[in-house]
């Protein structure tokens, strides 16, 4: 009981506080105002220096209280407390030397003036930083405002998102900011320690700090995602975890909270995929194969080699490094192709339906190591060609429409880890099959005209 009204008085102080400053202030101004002193302005400069000393001794009886409750960093209180003290002193000695009537000299007064009004601008400012965070009032400071830009993780815009990790860059630096001055290797409040992932873990003296895969049983994420007027809400000081802080911790500790989560794992989870991307200007969206190739312009000598008779093409890019070719004649040779093979790399969609193509003239297929898209549908060719596949590594589509492959194709393209798009219609794979290739690989969309 004792203790509850004790805390109960110690939370006032941030109330009360403001009464010695609002006092003094005005102690002050009637002090520099008021030049002529007759007895009555005397008087009540003296009753202006007794309601200081008097509100400002209740506050820090007060403020005695609250700190006691230890939520605050010895750093910051240190110089809020002793500077506070100073001022109830000074107050109280120059209200009794005034009261007794002292003659106070010009220079006296000028400088226990200066002295009270530091003393009371730094208690009030560290007291300030105490409760609504560092540098509260210089952050709202018009002219002085910095532009708050977003954390950019990404300084160049290479593909190395992979190399970003979840708590590495984004959970860590927010502990950083907000908790490690309470929380580490020498000031381990609650038995807490938050400087490494395995402390963090770990967690204090009720228990683990992170449940994987349970926020709601995770202490830390419990502390910080509590309502602000509980006592255990952390940061007891300073500014809370902001919405998508506590977002993204959520998340990470939802996900499994391991150590190496690559930032691309946040792509799959559309809202916090939005969020992350807006707080630290990333594209998370998975990048396509095309978008990634970084290939010199085809050479213009090049293209003369293909017999406009015989094949079409046209650019995938602006860059012109990216090649859609279609055969267009009646009948492909195994020359044909040959011919293609000059311009490999540029070609990333292949159309070769319909031209009397025969198994083994695939066999070079795997040459052309961008295709992402191959068309040989209306071709007598049969499971024999399938193999000819499987080294290409970015396949996403085929279409063997009006072809003779059987069941027996379906070993190989299970394989083939690219593949999103396949059509099977008027081909000789039976229904029982397509069931069992689509069972297998769920995400592959099976057109088969049925
Ligand atoms: C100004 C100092 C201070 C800061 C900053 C601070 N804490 Fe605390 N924290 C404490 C104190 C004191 C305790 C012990 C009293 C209590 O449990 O409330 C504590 C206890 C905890 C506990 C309970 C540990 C246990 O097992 O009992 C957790 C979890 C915690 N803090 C998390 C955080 C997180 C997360 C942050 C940052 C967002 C943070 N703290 C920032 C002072 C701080």
């Amino acid at each position: 009981m004792v203790s509850e009204i004790f805390e109960f008085l110690g939370s006032l102080h941030p109330l009360i506080v403001h009464l010695p400053i609002g006092f003094i202030i005005l102690t002050l101004l009637i002090n520099v105002v008021f030049k002529t002193r007759n007895n009555s302005v005397k008087r009540l400069i003296t009753l202006g220096w007794f309601f200081s000393f008097i509100s400002g001794f209740i506050a820090s009886i007060f403020g005695w209280f609250l700190g006691d409750n230890n939520y605050y960093l010895e750093s910051q209180i240190n110089i809020h407390k002793w500077t506070g003290f100073a001022f109830v002193i000074i107050t109280f000695l120059i209200w009794m030397l005034r009261a007794l009537n002292f003659n106070l000299s010009k220079s006296f007064n000028r400088i226990s003036n200066l002295v009270v009004f530091a003393l009371i601008s730094i208690t009030g400012h560290f007291g300030g930083e105490m409760t609504h965070g560092k540098g509260y009032l210089v952050k709202s400071i018009p002219f002085l405002k910095q532009n708050k830009m977003p954390t950019v993780l990404l300084t160049e815009k290479e593909n190395s998102l992979d190399s970003i990790y979840v708590y590495e860059n984004l959970i860590y630096p927010v502990f950083e900011e907000k908790c490690i001055v309470c929380h580490n290797k020498k000031d381990t409040y609650g038995g807490l320690n938050m400087d490494t992932y395995d402390n963090l873990i770990k967690g204090g003296n009720n228990g683990l700090g992170i449940s994987k895969g349970n926020p709601y049983k995770s202490l830390i994420y419990k502390r910080v995602s509590m309502s602000q007027n509980e006592a255990k809400f952390m940061p007891p000081t300073g500014t809370p975890l902001s919405f998508d802080q506590v977002a993204v911790l959520k998340w990470w500790i939802d996900n499994g909270a391991k150590l190496k989560v690559p930032l691309t794992k946040l792509r799959n989870d559309e809202n916090i995929r939005s969020l992350v991307e807006e707080n630290y200007q990333l594209d998370l969206r998975e990048k396509s194969y095309i978008e990634t190739l970084k290939l010199a312009p085809v050479d213009q000598n090049q293209l003369e080699v293909l017999d406009k008779g015989k094949y079409q093409w046209r650019f995938l890019n602006s860059e012109k490094s990216l090649l859609d070719v279609k055969f267009v004649g009646k009948k492909i040779t195994f020359n044909d192709i040959e011919l293609l093979l000059k311009l490999k790399e540029h070609v990333i969609w292949l159309n070769l339906s319909n031209c009397q193509l025969k198994d083994d003239m695939l066999s070079l297929i795997s040459e052309f190591e961008n295709l992402t898209r191959l068309r040989v549908q209306k071709n007598n060719i049969t499971d024999k060609c399938i193999p000819y596949l499987k080294d290409i590594d970015n396949l996403k589509e085929l279409n063997f429409y009006d072809t003779l492959i059987t069941d027996n194709s379906f070993e190989v393209l299970t394989n083939l880890e690219s593949l999103e798009k396949i059509f099977l219609w008027k081909s000789k794979v039976s229904t029982l099959g397509i069931e069992k290739f689509k069972s297998q690989k769920p995400k592959i969309e099976v057109i088969t005209g049925l």
